[in-house]
């Protein structure tokens, strides 16, 4: 293993009825508060009105930034910034999925900046402080509600760039799993894939002594892989909910990727994908990930036979390391293709006519990938090969 140092702030808040701790955390932070949320599925399914209580058991002074996109844009996380600078904002609270708690993690860090958020996002400009941000995850999938992370596009340039600082993490997540029952089967879906490619990001390092992260990666993918089809058939099941909900959040904050560097190549070529086309995140993956394996296979066969044994059942007796490493990868495929997952770019009518273009954006900052560094040619290649 690599040194490392370890450290999560965010104080995760799990389990039924919840949401009655807004109550007690948000007061430490203020009472102005900026609640951000999306297309209107809180409205919906009752979560607004919950919060809207607990808001007015603090006293606090409400405003109101709905209308988040799925793939965030620059243009909202402005309008967030523009209402917390106005209005002294001391307290954001995001309540939605990764989307909204993105869009929230720019405006906390573009409210404490004089210039254009755009700068912070592509690293133009240092975070040097943020507004201390909340979140009540709607939806099992990205992480970003225990970890620092965020996307943001910008849909002018056509440009979709990940950035963090150790200032904006959330100061708290609250995750019912009963917030995440009127999640629809595709998103869902979208984000079980989401989770499982997070552990695969980190599963595939370059060799280094980390037995331990292996399992407790390889004991994620299985859960989800047992849990997954079940929830699928039964939406409303709280303890299905609640297992998928917890993996989501496990896989990417931070912890399974102690003492080494994971890969991330194929979040970069998938972000590179939405920023043109603009197709939810975890459908990109589940195109790419599998091309992005058969691709880089011959860097370390060993891995990929590991979990193909270890994760997917599959008899490595008689056969060569490489027919059990592809026999995985096959399987992966199945897997995502049974939860009803796409399996090609065409899926989303995106053919080869901007292939260059969007290999372009996915190699802005040079070379990339930490288990194999890709090329333009090796992007453009496994883009090919997602066709
Ligand atoms: O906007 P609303 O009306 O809330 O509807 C959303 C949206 O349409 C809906 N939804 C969420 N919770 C719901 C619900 N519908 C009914 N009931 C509920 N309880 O689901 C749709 C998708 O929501 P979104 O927030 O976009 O999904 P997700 O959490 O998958 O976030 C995707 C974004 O996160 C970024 C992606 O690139 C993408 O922009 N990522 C962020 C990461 C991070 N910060 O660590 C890492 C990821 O790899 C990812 O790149
Ligand atoms: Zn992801």
């Amino acid at each position: 293993m690599n040194n490392f140092t370890y450290q999560n702030p965010t104080k995760l808040i799990f389990g039924k009825g919840q949401i009655e701790q807004l109550s007690k955390e948000i007061p430490q932070y203020g009472t102005k508060v900026l609640l951000v949320y999306g297309g209107g599925s809180i409205k919906k399914n009752g979560l607004y009105d919950e919060i809207m209580t607990q808001l007015k058991n603090i006293d606090a002074d409400i405003h109101e930034l709905s209308g988040v996109e799925p793939n965030p844009r620059i243009t909202t996380v402005r309008k967030g910034v523009e209402i917390c600078k106005k209005e002294n904002i001391e307290f954001i609270l995001a309540a939605g999925g990764g989307s909204v708690i993105d869009c929230t993690k720019a405006i906390a860090a573009g409210a404490k900046y004089d210039g254009d958020a755009w700068d912070l996002v592509t690293k133009k400009a240092p975070i040097k402080e943020a507004l201390p941000f909340g979140t009540v995850l709607t939806i099992a999938a990205t992480g970003s509600e225990m970890n620092s992370g965020s996307v943001i596009t910008n849909w002018e340039t056509k440009e979709k760039y990940g950035w963090g600082s150790p200032l904006t993490f959330p100061k708290f997540s609250i995750l019912d799993p009963v917030n995440t029952f009127t999640v629809p089967k595709n998103h869902t879906v979208y984000g079980m894939v989401d989770m499982m490619s997070h552990v695969f990001e980190q599963y595939f390092h370059q060799k280094t002594n980390a037995p331990l992260q292996d399992r407790f990666c390889e004991s994620l993918l299985l859960t989800v892989i047992e849990s997954g089809p079940k929830l699928l058939n039964e939406l409303d099941n709280y303890e299905l909910r609640e297992t998928i909900l917890y993996s989501g959040t496990i896989a990417l904050n931070g912890y399974l990727q102690v003492g080494y560097r994971g890969d991330w190549a194929s979040h970069n070529i998938e972000h590179a994908v939405s920023a043109v086309y603009d197709i939810p995140h975890a459908g990109g993956l589940a195109i790419i990930f599998p091309n992005w394996m058969k691709h880089v296979l011959h860097e370390d066969v060993s891995r990929f036979k590991q979990v193909a044994v270890r994760v997917f059942g599959v008899n490595p007796e008689g056969k060569t390391d490489e027919e059990t490493a592809l026999e995985g990868i096959a399987k992966l495929r199945e897997f995502w293709s049974s939860l009803g997952a796409p399996t090609k770019l065409s899926d989303y009518d995106i053919d080869d006519s901007k292939l260059e273009e969007m290999a372009d954006k996915a190699m802005i900052n040079g070379e990339f990938g930490n288990f194999k560094k890709l090329n333009r040619e090796d992007v453009l290649a496994i883009l090919r090969a997602s066709l």
